[in-house]
Parts: structure tokens; C-alpha cells; sequence
């Protein structure tokens, strides 16, 4: 699978952050994906507790590569990157104890690399049994040095640190390094660093900078790289990470979209048994793929909700009917609440009461089908793997937290759902992987986020029928131009936005005095920064010229170059 991620490593640890180390979005607003909003919605009208979520435990008989997180920025990526390799791998916190990774039957381990010294006070360790051999260990960076003081060897402590690209000459070409030869490019971010490997270990490569970029144990089945193979800049990386998973811990690469279907499938059903289960779809990818799996394990005991708030984009309310309905002949009800929400809208102008609103009324509309459809037994949510890892580490998840912000005053907790999260150790570039392998519309697995409410949040000022036509035709032609020019997927967000402003125009031999479209395009690792994106004058050429010629009521188009912070995405 292409993995779009790639194009947007993560940036350090200002990510998230405005100039003043605040958090971007604080207090600003509810940050979430669509789908956990309108789930969210789900769970409050069935008057759901907060879910209990069970610990993830990787499927039996899966052979798994721990990642043990030193709290580099990149551990998650470490964990992705042996998953392109078709091998399971999870993140789990650095002193997991040995027996604990052999429960999960772990065969093979990383340590990640991390901000500490090995010499910092409470310096984060792993379990000393694992320098036993028992399962084979790779250290990256800070797992490398931790590897190597605590078997003997002698670490210092860098005044300057080493950060970006370095020369990697080779001394030993197998092993680790076994097919890759010479001098290759890999990337550095160090501070401490190796004076003296312990006993029994030999150098296996070198850079200008240290000549221990790479340690081996061979015997002791222990190795370490200083450098890092997850990120792009090490070109090799993916080579010395397949040596290490498939060649020395002899991991069959088996894990693949298509057999995680079938196994997931398959618990699901046991769990289930004759259970009824409910799932709200919004349109987008995680609760898409979540209810196709539930679906097909289940069948007809798979209820789906739909609210048609009419603020979805051209075309987007059909596709979701074609596909569950008529293609995978789901149970869906498609409740049409268009002229409900637009009552509740009139007049509405402020941002946060038409999310009030919108939200208010998703869940009355959930609570009238949830009381038609009976007994209710399971809750089927996207809930990713992300979510999963943070909601252990921090109390900052964003669906729990509009979770709980929708749980507050008291609901009753007598009334509990379990929960079905099948897309709960899943990253979101696997998450599509799998859904493009159970049949979904691209359209639909490869679309960018898009706000729970909507389109009313890109009208500015009052929503009405004819408002959220002009602007459902002007944003088709947007995603229309920008798929065109093949950008849709490096964009983390495109789209277009009605202002309340008209100006002046001519057209033909009259004068026109009619509404200004933005655009909007940005480039995003995680929504909480943005750049503008500097889309190619000839597409915004055409977008612009297309909008003013086949949407009425629009004579002037202008390009939003304002990036976040300290301006939003959405402009409301
Ligand atoms: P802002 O505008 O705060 O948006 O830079 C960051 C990301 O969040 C999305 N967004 C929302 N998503 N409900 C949602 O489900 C909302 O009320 C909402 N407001 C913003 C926005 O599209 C972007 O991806």
C-alpha cells in the first residue's frame, strides 16, 4: 500500500503547538474526527456510560514485534513501518516485563529511541531479562546506549547534539545489514553516545561522527543501530528492519489486510452470537470500514443509522446509500432530517450555537430510531489505534473528550453497551488498506476529514436551502479541479466556503452584485497545525473560472493563504 504519511513525518515537538507552547486547538473547539463525533451523538441518545475499554490484546496466534517506547516521536512510526512488512507490531510502554511480551507472544523487540540520557535521574529502563536473548532485540538511538550501559559498555554524554543526515560506512554486511553495502545515507538525532561497546559485542558500521553507528551480539541475538531506520531520510531503513524481523527473528511476514478481515471477522461473530448491534455512520472511512466488518461477520444483526443532516457535500448522502444499501445489502436506516436542521438553523448565525444545535438534534434524531429498532446489545465505534495508545498515556484523546464533554450531568449508568471496536489496532493507512479490500468506494476510503457539522460551518452567517446549494456546487467543483490535478491525497484539506460578503461584477453587459466563494487548501500532519498549500496557479485558475461560470449567484473566487496558526482550518 502507497502510504501518504510518508510525505508528512511528524514535525517535532512543537507539532500541535502555537509560537506561545500552547496546545493549537485550546479551548478553541471540539477537535475530532466526524466519525467520533457523530458516534459520540450515538452513545449519548441511547443514554451509554462512558465505554470501558478493554486492553488490546493482539489476536493469539499472531506472532508479534513489540516496540518498547522510550518517548521518541517516532516510536508509532517504528511500529508502522514493521507493519508494511505484513508482520503485526504494537506500541507497549518500555518496562513492559518480559513475561509480559511473551504472553502476547512477541517475537522480536525494538527498543525506540527517546529525548533522555541514559545518565538523566529516572532515566526510562526496560526489564534487564531481556538482555537474556530469549527474543531478539533491536535498539534504536537511546535504546541502543541504554543496551549498551547496562550489558557493561561505556556511554558519554554529547555537549552537541547530532541531528539530520550522516554518511553510514558499513564494516559487517550481514546480519542487520545483510544485502546493503557500502556508504548509504541515513539520519541522525543523538545527543549521548557510545565510547565503548560491552564485551562480546563488535561495530557493524560507522559515520564520521562515531565509529559504533551499529552493535552486534549475535550470539546473544542483541543489535543496535544509532541511527534512525523509520524515517525517510534513512533510505535503507526498511531493509535493515525486514532483516531484522524476517531474517534474524525469523517472523513469517503473513499479517495482511486480508487476513486480519478474516480473523477479525471471525471474533466478532463469536462475540456476537445472536446479539443485535447498532453503528452510526457519518460518511467517513473509520466507521465506513467498522460497520462493513461488522456487517459481514453478522449480517442483518447489524443495524446502521444514518442522519441525513443535509449538510454533507454533493453526492456524498447517495454514495453511502449505494454502497451499504444496494452494494453490501446492509440494514441501514437513512433518516432524512434535512428540513429538521434547517428549522432548528434559521436565523442561527454563531458558530458554536449551530454546533450546539446540529449536535442537539443529531441526538433527538438518534433517540427516535434507537427506541424504534428494540433490544440493543452491542455499539459498534471506529475507534483507531492511536486513540487507543493515547487514552493509556494521556488524558488528552479527543474522543474520549467529546465523550465525556457529552457525558457530563449525570446520564444514568445502569444502561451499558459493549462495545465493538474491530479497527481498534489499526493505524488510519491501514484502516484503508482494509476498507478498499472489503469493496468500499474509494470516494469514500480516501476522503480527507470532514467536520461533523458539516457544510454549516463554511456558510458563514445563516444556513439555508439555497446558501448550502451554492456552496454544495462550488465545493464540488473544488474537490472536482484538485482530484483532477491528482493533489487530492497530498492535501490534508480542500474545500470552499460561502462568506456573507458580495461584490461587484460584470457579466455579459450587466452589472452582477453577488456572493464571494473562499477557497481553502491546506497541508496538515494532524489538523492541529496547517500550512496553506501553494496549489499551481492553473488549477486555481480553473477552479475559479468554473465556479463563477456554472455556480449561480457567485461572481468572485478568492484563495484563503492563511495558515494555523494563527487562523483555523474552518473558518468558523
Ligand atoms: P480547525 O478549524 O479548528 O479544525 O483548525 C481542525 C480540524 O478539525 C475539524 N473540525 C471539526 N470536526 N466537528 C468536527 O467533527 C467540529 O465542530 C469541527 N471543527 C473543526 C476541521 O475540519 C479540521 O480537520
Amino acid at each position: 500500500m502507497t502510504d501518504d504519511t510518508r510525505a508528512h513525518e511528524p514535525s517535532g515537538k512543537n507539532r500541535g503547538r502555537t509560537v506561545h507552547g500552547e496546545a493549537a486547538n485550546a479551548g478553541h473547539r471540539v477537535l475530532a474526527p466526524d466519525d467520533a463525533e457523530v458516534e459520540a451523538y450515538l452513545e449519548q441518545a441511547l443514554h451509554a456510560a462512558p465505554p470501558q475499554r478493554v486492553e488490546t490484546e493482539a489476536p493469539e496466534q499472531l506472532d508479534t514485534v513489540a516496540v518498547l517506547d522510550f518517548g521518541s516521536q517516532f516510536a508509532q512510526l517504528i511500529a508502522r513501518r514493521v507493519r508494511e512488512l505484513n508482520v503485526y507490531s504494537e506500541l507497549l510502554p518500555h518496562d513492559t516485563p518480559m513475561a509480559e511480551l511473551e504472553r502476547r507472544n512477541v517475537k522480536a523487540v525494538i527498543l525506540s529511541g527517546g529525548p533522555s540520557s541514559v545518565y538523566d535521574e529516572g532515566a526510562p529502563k526496560a526489564d534487564p531479562a531481556l538482555w537474556s536473548g530469549r527474543i531478539p532485540v533491536l535498539g534504536i538511538c537511546y535504546g541502543l546506549q541504554l543496551m549498551a550501559l547496562e550489558l557493561g559498555g561505556e556511554v558519554v554524554a554529547s555537549t552537541r547534539r547530532e541531528y539530520g543526515p550522516a554518511t553510514l560506512r558499513l564494516t559487517r554486511t550481514d546480519g542487520l545489514f545483510a544485502g546493503i553495502n557500502g556508504e548509504q545515507p541515513v539520519w541522525m538525532s543523538h545527543g549521548d553516545s557510545i565510547a565503548r561497546p560491552p564485551q562480546g559485542f563488535t561495530a557493524t558500521a560507522q559515520t564520521d561522527s562515531t565509529p559504533y553507528a551499529g552493535l552486534a551480539d549475535g550470539s546473544r541475538n542483541l543489535y543496535g543501530i544509532q541511527f534512525h531506520p523509520e524515517v525517510v531520510h534513512t533510505p535503507i531503513g526498511r531493509e535493515v528492519l525486514r532483516n531484522f524481523v524476517v531474517e534474524i527473528a525469523g517472523v513469517q511476514p503473513t499479517w495482511t489486510a486480508g487476513n486480519l478481515i478474516d480473523t477479525t471477522v471471525a471474533e466478532i461473530r463469536e462475540r456476537v452470537g445472536e446479539g443485535h448491534v447498532i453503528c452510526a455512520l457519518s460518511g467517513g472511512v473509520d466507521s465506513a470500514v467498522a460497520a462493513t466488518l461488522v456487517h459481514r461477520a453478522i449480517g442483518d444483526q447489524l443495524t446502521c443509522i444514518y442522519v441525513d443532516h443535509g449538510l454533507m457535500r454533493k453526492r456524498e448522502s447517495e454514495l453511502l446509500r449505494v454502497t451499504f444499501e444496494r452494494d453490501l445489502g446492509m440494514k441501514l436506516v437513512m433518516v432524512d432530517a434535512r428540513d429538521r436542521f434547517l428549522r432548528r438553523l434559521a436565523g442561527v448565525e454563531d458558530p458554536e450555537e449551530k454546533r450546539r444545535i446540529i449536535g442537539d438534534e443529531f441526538i433527538r434524531v438518534f433517540e427516535e430510531e434507537a427506541a424504534k429498532i428494540g433490544q440493543i446489545d452491542f455499539l459498534t465505534q471506529g475507534t483507531l489505534y492511536p486513540d487507543v495508545i493515547e487514552s493509556k498515556t494521556s488524558d488528552t484523546k479527543t474522543s474520549q473528550k467529546i465523550k465525556t464533554h457529552h457525558n457530563v450531568g449525570g446520564l444514568p449508568s445502569d444502561l451499558r453497551f459493549k462495545l465493538i471496536e474491530p479497527l481498534r489496532s489499526l493505524f488510519k493507512d491501514e484502516v484503508r488498506r482494509v476498507g478498499l479490500e472489503l469493496g468500499l468506494p474509494d470516494a469514500m476510503v480516501q476522503r480527507q476529514p470532514f467536520p461533523g457539522p458539516g457544510l454549516a460551518i463554511r456558510i458563514i452567517g445563516e444556513v439555508t436551502a439555497e446558501r448550502l446549494d451554492t456552496l454544495r456546487e462550488a465545493d464540488w467543483i473544488v474537490i472536482d479541479e484538485i482530484k483532477a490535478a491528482g493533489l487530492y491525497r497530498s492535501l490534508w484539506q480542500s474545500f470552499a466556503i460561502l462568506t456573507p460578503v458580495r461584490s461587484v461584477g460584470v457579466m455579459g453587459d450587466g452589472r452582477t452584485y453577488a456572493n464571494v466563494v473562499a477557497v481553502r487548501a491546506v497541508t496538515s500532519d494532524d489538523g492541529m497545525t496547517a500550512d496553506w498549500a501553494r496549489l499551481p496557479y492553473d488549477v486555481l485558475a480553473k477552479i475559479s473560472s468554473r465556479i463563477v461560470n456554472e455556480v449561480p449567484g457567485v461572481n468572485r473566487v478568492v484563495y484563503d493563504i492563511s495558515s494555523k496558526p494563527p487562523a483555523t482550518i474552518e473558518w468558523e
